[in-house]
């Protein structure tokens, strides 16, 4: 052991991090390090903390954007909630199920039937397959019986799960005297439409409050990465590094998570290069980087055809003088790229409501113009983001990297002669 601690092969020592950790994507921050959020902190606790005093809690549903601390805040809530229920001697179990993994109604109360289990003496065996969600619901009102004043079932991604009667389940159970435990849910989602399904897919007996967590501003954002300063050893960081990448995350998304994430890769990227800090050029760098991959995500569920487009528009925006474009100019340059990847088109209405759906994607914003008298009104589109991270984003695919890379076409477009010039593509 003691020699290769030695081994010249391997560093002993991070020059750049000391506790790497403290940026992963799956690291839960200790109670110290979350920040911003004092209010909807607040909002959570007041909807559940009825429980603490022995009292029926409110359900809420917490909708908001991705990366708005919605799952962090609630378990932190629920955690404290439960410390605060036991010192008033209320036995108060904290659930939590990701329904992007439990995705049907058995397999969210097999979960809630087995993390109840774990969490008690509970001797009865619980079967992983072969049975109902029935018999799941069984041991769940069993198990409250037996050892819980309360609970908070935390319902995390819940758009994720493909009906709702658990949740009708849940808020119905004292009434249908199941159980003699108060049951409070908090619901999250990050598809604030979820909200207006919601509505038609519950009844009543699902009576919920609704909070809404906004993204994060600049200043929120440099608070929660300066809590983290401490992954970075004494004086890596800048003056200014941490500012800047409040200041990019906040214009485009604030999103906690990603912020983070670019600052990490910023680190990393330091100490691939051997630099000894972490300098702006490092987070402008990582940025872009991040950027792409955010826009991969956004339209990784996207068709080839929905991506051909953005890569037309972008490509029109690079090659061209003007940041908007209309349906029909896309279409033009579409029909054209398509030639080149051997691609039939679709039709220019079909595209069209691609356009739109990237539109709800949030990576183009589309905007109506009244074309004059004789023209009608027409729609304009521009990108929310930079050509250059959409044309990456979009040969990522493998069946899309043969196209045109971001120089090739810078160069084409410095040839002045513009559109007329990409023969090639319409
Ligand atoms: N207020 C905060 N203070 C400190 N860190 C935060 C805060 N909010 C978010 N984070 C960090 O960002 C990560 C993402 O937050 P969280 O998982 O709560 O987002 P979310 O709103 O649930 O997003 P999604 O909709 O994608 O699930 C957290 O794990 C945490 O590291
Ligand atoms: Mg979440």
């Amino acid at each position: 052991m003691a020699e290769q601690a030695g081994d010249p092969l391997f560093q002993s020592h991070d020059p750049i991090f000391d506790r790497k950790e403290l940026l992963h994507v799956g690291h839960v921050p200790d109670e110290d390090r979350i920040v911003g959020r004092d209010d909807e902190i607040q909002s959570v606790a007041a909807e559940v903390g009825a429980i603490t005093r022995g009292d029926p809690p409110n359900n809420v549903m917490i909708y908001g954007k991705t990366g708005t601390g919605k799952s962090l805040i609630s378990r932190h809530v629920a955690t404290r909630a439960q410390t605060a229920a036991r010192s008033n001697d209320i036995d108060c179990g904290v659930l939590y199920i990701d329904c992007s993994e439990a995705n049907t109604e058995t397999r969210a109360t097999r979960q809630l039937a087995l993390s109840l289990k774990d969490q008690t003496g509970y001797q009865e065996n619980i079967p992983l397959r072969g049975v109902g969600t029935m018999e799941y619901y069984q041991h769940i009102w069993g198990i409250l019986e037996n050892f819980f004043d309360a609970i908070i079932v935390i319902l995390d991604e819940i758009d994720k799960l493909d009906n709702s009667n658990i949740l009708m389940q849940l808020s119905r159970a004292r009434e249908a005297q199941k159980t003699d435990a108060y049951i409070g849910v908090i619901g999250i989602s990050n598809k604030v439409k979820y909200r207006e399904t919601l509505d038609e897919r519950i009844d009543s007996s699902f009576g919920h409050r609704e909070l809404f967590f906004h993204p994060y501003d600049a200043s929120q954002l440099r608070e929660i990465m300066r809590n983290r300063e401490d992954a970075f050893q004494p004086e890596v960081l800048e003056d200014g590094t941490i500012e800047l990448c409040a200041a990019l995350a906040a214009k485009k998304h604030g999103d906690a998570r990603k912020a983070i994430e670019i600052l990490k890769e910023a680190g990393e990227l330091a100490r691939r290069t051997g630099s000894e800090t972490v300098s702006e050029s490092h987070i402008q760098q990582a940025q872009e980087v991040a950027e792409i991959n955010r826009i991969e995500e956004l339209t990784s569920g996207a068709t080839v055809h929905a991506k051909l487009a953005l890569y037309a528009l972008a490509s029109r925006i690079i090659t061209g003088d003007r940041e908007t474009h209309k349906t029909r100019e896309i279409y033009e340059r579409y029909v054209g790229i398509c030639n080149m990847v051997t691609t039939d088109p679709i039709t220019e209405n079909g595209l069209y409501r691609q356009l739109k759906e990237q539109a709800f994607l949030g990576v183009i914003e589309s905007e109506k113009t009244g074309g004059g008298r004789s023209q009608g009104s027409y729609l304009l589109h521009r990108l929310v983001t930079d050509p250059k991270h959409i044309i990456k984003a979009v040969r990522r695919d493998d069946s899309l990297e043969e196209l045109p890379a971001y120089d090739q076409l810078a160069d084409t477009g410095a040839a002045d002669n513009r559109d007329a010039d990409l023969s090639s593509f319409s």
